[in-house]
């Protein structure tokens, strides 16, 4: 799916907590967003993802305004994971389920997602035991079991451990490859960053500062203010 933004403002009161002239995510492209505590990432992943409806501006999804099939072919994943009161296997299935997929398609999709996201030991469990780490494993296997168009994630490995981590940066590629999904994350992260994306937008207070290949915008970006944001510290 390719994205396009004109004149996007979003205020709250008289605060305006967004304010982007123009910005394109293109089909297949993979974009980190990085900025520091405030700068509106979530606010735009909730305005892309058809959630907030509350702003002014253009947004167009494929040449279109967000319609139920648009909707259809794309998915969030919060900064805080919800999961539905029912065992992870279930939550999985959700999405499928609410699409119409068959029983026997519906099995493979699920097993591949185990796979991929080694779910095995805990597929049984009640999505309410598991610990944070484990649920936004599940949140992503919910998210990326029915090949979404569109995949916006917003912090979707904060508080995960380097071996899970790796997981799930190989199955966002693994989406990304294999349905040429269009991918937004929002990250504090700048291995992951480079890992993981091919191009970044840097916010600031609403703005949209930086927006190129990661490379050149993190090459533009002062390296200690950088630091200021991003966990460029971490092992992984
Ligand atoms: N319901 C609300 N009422 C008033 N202000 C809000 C509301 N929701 C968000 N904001 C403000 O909008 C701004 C942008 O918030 P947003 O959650 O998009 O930031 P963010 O870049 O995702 O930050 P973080 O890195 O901490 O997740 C913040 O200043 C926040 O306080
Ligand atoms: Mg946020």
């Amino acid at each position: 799916m390719n994205i396009t933004l004109h004149n996007i403002t979003k205020k709250y009161g008289d605060k305006t907590v967004l304010s982007i002239d123009q910005l394109e995510f293109k089909t297949g492209t993979v974009t980190g967003i990085i900025g520091p505590n405030g700068s509106g990432k979530s606010t735009l992943m909730r305005i892309i993802s058809g959630i907030d409806k509350e702003y002014t501006g253009c947004l167009n999804i494929d040449g279109h305004e967000i319609n139920q099939e648009i909707c259809k072919n794309m998915t969030l994943v919060f900064q805080k994971p919800y999961l539905i009161n029912t065992d992870v296997y279930n939550n999985i299935a959700y999405p499928l389920k609410i699409r119409g997929v068959s029983k026997l398609e519906m099995n493979r999709k699920i097993e591949n997602m185990i796979e991929l996201l080694q779910l095995k030991e805990i597929i049984r469990q009640s999505a309410r035991t598991l610990s944070g780490g484990e649920m936004q494993r599940v949140a992503l296997a919910r998210a990326i079991v029915f090949e979404p168009r569109l995949l916006l994630l917003d912090e979707p490995t904060s508080n995960i451990d380097p071996k899970t981590m790796q997981l799930m940066e190989s199955a966002i590629k693994y989406i990304n490859k294999c349905c040429n999904t269009t991918v937004v994350l929002v990250t504090h992260n700048i291995r992951q960053l480079r890992r993981v994306c091919t191009e970044a937008v840097f916010m600031q207070e609403g703005k949209v500062v930086e927006r190129d290949l990661v490379k050149d915008v993190l090459n533009r970006l002062d390296e200690d203010f950088i630091g200021d944001f991003l966990e460029k510290e971490l092992p992984i």
